[in-house]
């Protein structure tokens, strides 16, 4: 005798079965990718659209036989909406993959549905550390705060840099910033004066600038969401800390390329630690700008090469499915190695985290346009928040 609910679970389970089957069997399969295309986050979700639609149009669309699909919603940052729109991309749209999600709290949301449906969830854009231990799905093609803010507290100990202030958004990638700068810079022999926060939404740093021109320290260390530098560089200048001898020092986040040409000449000398720049000198990256800039009329920045990087993941473990979603595209994602324009990538097989090198650079003018000039690496650094 089956009762009710067994004779419920058999069907549920039959008709899973069939929808994988009518998936494996179609000529599309379905990509569904989840940006704030609205709202204070937009230019996150502009970035990584058009880098998709770029890699759609280099790659003819095409992966392990079938024709990719990539469906874009906007959740305009709200995570209720975030996970509401992958329910309904998993259940009705019957997606092979999840895809963006461009603040942490939108990623950690999403977590338990990538868990129970069994669906692989590429992070293009979010880079707090612990996003990739909430599900067993998930994978990063973007980048971690710790990996980001080590760079930095390495290099300023050596460079005259012994008293700083700190200064993060307070939400997870702020406290991963605070957390891995000072202890690193601390270890180094330097001094952490104060540590300062602002609010995800809304920010004004006036409050804070005026404190830190009050500590004096030798730099203020910075750490803001992309989107945020230019208002918080406009203001920092407008307070004179610059001419008060305070340098600035930065995750790669606030001297964001999309933003970064119009921060004028406050910004010049800004020493900063990332995984991207769009100067980045290789072959691959010139023709990856070239080629962006060529369909759109703005540069791309670390946004783009994640979400640029997380679809070209998603097409090569389409290639080796034959177009199978589930944990058989997991797997042959796990393990990728190729060459990104930001420099060679791993997704590492057991953490399924990105290992990247991690860039020191300037901001200096070249050709009259502001970039972010490399000058020193450290290569195929692991995130530091996995190490503990
Ligand atoms: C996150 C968002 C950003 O815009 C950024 O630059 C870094 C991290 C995040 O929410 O995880």
């Amino acid at each position: 005798m089956i009762n009710r609910r067994q004779h419920l679970l058999a069907l549920a389970a039959a008709t899973t079965l069939a929808a994988g089957t009518a998936q494996a069997q179609s000529d599309t399969v379905k990509v569904g990718v989840i940006l704030p295309m609205t709202g204070p986050s937009a230019s996150t979700g502009r970035q990584i659209d058009a880098a998709i639609k770029l890699w759609m149009a280099q790659s003819g669309g095409k992966a392990g036989g079938k024709k990719v699909e990539v469906i874009v919603k906007d959740d305009a940052g709200v995570a209720d909406t975030t996970r509401r729109l992958a329910q309904e991309l998993v259940v009705n749209d019957k997606v092979v993959a999840l895809a963006g999600f461009g603040l942490t709290p939108l990623a950690l949301a999403t977590a338990p549905i990538a868990t129970q449906s069994k669906t692989p969830m590429v992070v293009m854009a979010a880079a707090t550390s612990a996003i990739t231990e909430a599900s067993p799905f998930i994978l990063r093609t973007s980048f971690t705060l710790p990996q980001a803010a080590v760079g930095i507290a390495e290099w300023a100990p050596k460079n005259g840099i012994k008293k700083v202030v700190s200064l993060v958004t307070d939400y997870g990638p702020g406290n991963d910033a605070e957390k891995y700068f000072t202890e690193r810079f601390i270890l180094n022999g330097g001094t952490v004066m104060e540590k300062l926060r602002t609010p995800l939404r809304g920010a004004d740093f006036a409050p804070v600038l005026q404190k830190v021109r009050d500590a004096k320290p030798d730099a203020l260390f910075v750490f803001l969401p992309s989107g945020q530098g230019a208002q918080f560089m406009k203001q920092f200048g407008e307070r004179g800390l610059d001419k008060a001898g305070i340098r600035l020092i930065a995750t790669g986040d606030v001297t964001d390329d999309d933003q970064l040409n119009d921060m004028g000449d406050v910004a010049l000398g800004v020493v900063n630690s990332h995984h991207y720049s769009a100067a980045h000198p290789s072959a691959a990256n010139k023709k990856f700008v070239a080629d962006f800039q060529a369909a759109n009329k703005f540069r791309p920045n670390f946004m783009a090469v994640g979400g640029y990087d997380g679809i070209r993941l998603i097409f090569r473990g389409l290639d080796t499915t034959k177009g199978a979603g589930g944990e058989a595209l997991l797997n042959a994602m796990k393990g990728q190695i190729f060459e990104s324009p930001r420099g060679q990538i791993l997704i590492d097989a057991q953490s399924r985290e990105i290992v990247q090198d991690i860039y020191i650079r300037k901001v200096e003018r070249k050709d009259g346009q502001l970039w972010n000039i490399e000058f020193d690496v450290q290569k195929a650094v692991k995130d530091p928040g996995k190490l503990k």
